[in-house]
């Protein structure tokens, strides 16, 4: 289908420039949607999450969240954006003023915008651990020659890890470079190598997953008590807050909450069904995150690591198996190479709609809106760098700043933002409108999203976020 350019000149997707057919597939979508779902989320947020939460009760809670919250707003997104059309603030405005609602809707897209901000500030950071870690793979500190086996080398990724989070350089101009590249993505559109970056990063990253799994399989010892530890469920261990996590989880994870995923629905054409497309998205998403749990916690046993230890997990975890297994230090630099790739299609995820809105807007050139915003981010992203150093003491609410914006977006506004999106979708458009554009009539499976939206998710995300705050 011949999209006009102009429409297609906002589509956060590393694949859509390249061609006046882009979206004509539904798998070039998948691949688009997927590229944003999956990422430092999957790979570093979701093992640590669950061992901080005590594993298998946690993991179930998680999936159930994913399936019955999660998956059913992703849905709702994707639909919302291609009926709204454009960024998501004008998507959410023209298609309630065309459905007769109030225009106040588009404040749904204004905390996305808000949310933006903050989960790019923290999240640039992340991405710029695995840039350090890319850069360490590469100067041979994984390759095991110098190390010793066992606890030693435990001991030495532990201190690693520890001296990166002591160097407010080091963290900085990582997480400037990050945001540097995303910005000049965002700016220039999506140069072809990129593109084809996007194209094999998923499965690339699934590939290496896979590899370190069949690793920690043969080789720990432990790959039953990882088994047990992720999907056996120990129910007393669960707490309200760990449900909390969980559902903020299934948001993050799936890029849902913040209107993200409507923009790429904007540009998806009407024929593909919506309805797969998500399940296609949030399957894949839940099978990485599945993956990465299954190297790591058999290497943290193996190696008698706390499961518990926190964001730096996965980097001091899988160092110490790549200092050990043969061509560790290629794997190590590929590994890295993927999850940085991985988390740069999730950045520019978050920026583009931003920078989308503000363009259209304002009427100022795409060059300087990106600049002024990607700005602004990269200044609160340095508040969340030093964090973990010169600025340790400073609290919110109990929590340093970095843990403080990932509460505030993770556990507050994505649940919130969720909310109100299956509000809108469940209790305010029509359902004679929600069934032309999902495609699937008023079948058993259109009712039972419909119900969902309606009932589970209010309740669901009202009564966990409620508990927490109050
Ligand atoms: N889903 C991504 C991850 O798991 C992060 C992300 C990209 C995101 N775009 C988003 C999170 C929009 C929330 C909203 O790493």
């Amino acid at each position: 289908m011949n999209a006009p350019v102009q429409a297609l000149n906002g589509i956060p997707l590393l694949v859509a420039r390249q061609s006046n057919n882009a979206w004509s597939s539904r798998l070039t979508f998948i691949l688009a949607a997927a590229g944003s779902a999956v990422g430092l989320g999957n790979v570093w947020k979701f093992p640590y999450i669950v061992g901080e939460h005590g594993g298998g009760a946690f993991v179930l809670v998680y999936l159930a969240c994913i399936a019955l919250i999660g998956l059913p707003i992703l849905m709702a997104e994707i639909l919302i954006g291609r009926r709204g059309g454009g960024s998501p603030i004008h998507g959410f405005r023209s298609l309630a003023v065309r459905e007769g609602h109030s225009p106040n809707w588009q404040l749904i897209g204004w905390m996305g915008v808000g949310c933006a901000f903050l989960i790019l500030s923290f999240y640039s950071v992340v991405a710029g651990w695995s840039l350090s870690y890319l850069a360490y793979a590469i100067d041979g500190r994984f390759g095991g020659a110098n190390l010793a086996a066992g606890e030693d080398t435990a001991q030495v990724m532990g201190e690693l890890f520890a001296s990166l989070l002591a160097s407010p350089e080091t963290l900085i101009v990582c997480h400037s470079l990050v945001m540097a590249a995303t910005m000049l993505i965002v700016t220039n559109g999506i140069r072809s190598g990129l593109e084809r970056a996007a194209r094999w990063m998923v499965p690339g990253i699934f590939v290496l997953l896979m590899a370190l799994v069949i690793y920690a399989a043969t080789s720990s010892g432990q790959f039953g008590n990882a088994l047990a530890f992720l999907f056996r469920p120990d129910f007393s261990a669960l707490t309200w807050e760990a449900v909390l996590v969980a559902l903020g989880h299934a948001f993050f994870t799936l890029s849902v909450g913040m209107t993200a995923m409507m923009a790429y629905g904007a540009h998806l054409q009407k024929r593909v069904s919506i309805p797969k497309a998500a399940l296609a998205i949030a399957g894949l998403d839940t099978l990485v995150a599945l993956l990465a749990g299954l190297a790591i916690f058999p290497l943290v046993f193996a190696n008698g690591l706390e499961p518990g230890a926190g964001p730096g997990l996965i980097f001091v975890t899988l160092p110490i198996a790549f200092a050990q297994m043969p061509g560790g230090g290629i794997i190590a630099s590929l590994f890295f190479l993927f999850l940085g790739l991985a988390a740069l299609t999730s950045t520019i995820s978050i920026l583009e709609p931003v920078v989308q809105y503000f363009e259209q807007r304002r009427g100022r050139s795409r060059h300087s809106t990106t600049l002024i915003i990607g700005f602004a981010i990269w200044l609160l992203g340095i508040g969340a760098a030093l964090a973990f150093n010169v600025w340790s003491h400073i609290t919110i609410l109990d929590k340093n700043l970095f843990d403080f914006l990932d509460f505030a977006t993770s556990s507050v506004l994505l649940p919130l933002g969720g909310l109100l999106i299956a509000v809108y979708t469940g209790r305010v458009l029509s359902r004679s409108a929600l069934s032309d554009e999902l495609g699937c009539g008023k079948s058993t499976l259109f009712r039972l999203w419909h119900f969902v939206l309606r009932y589970i998710t209010p309740l669901g995300v009202g009564l966990v976020v409620f508990y927490n705050l109050v």
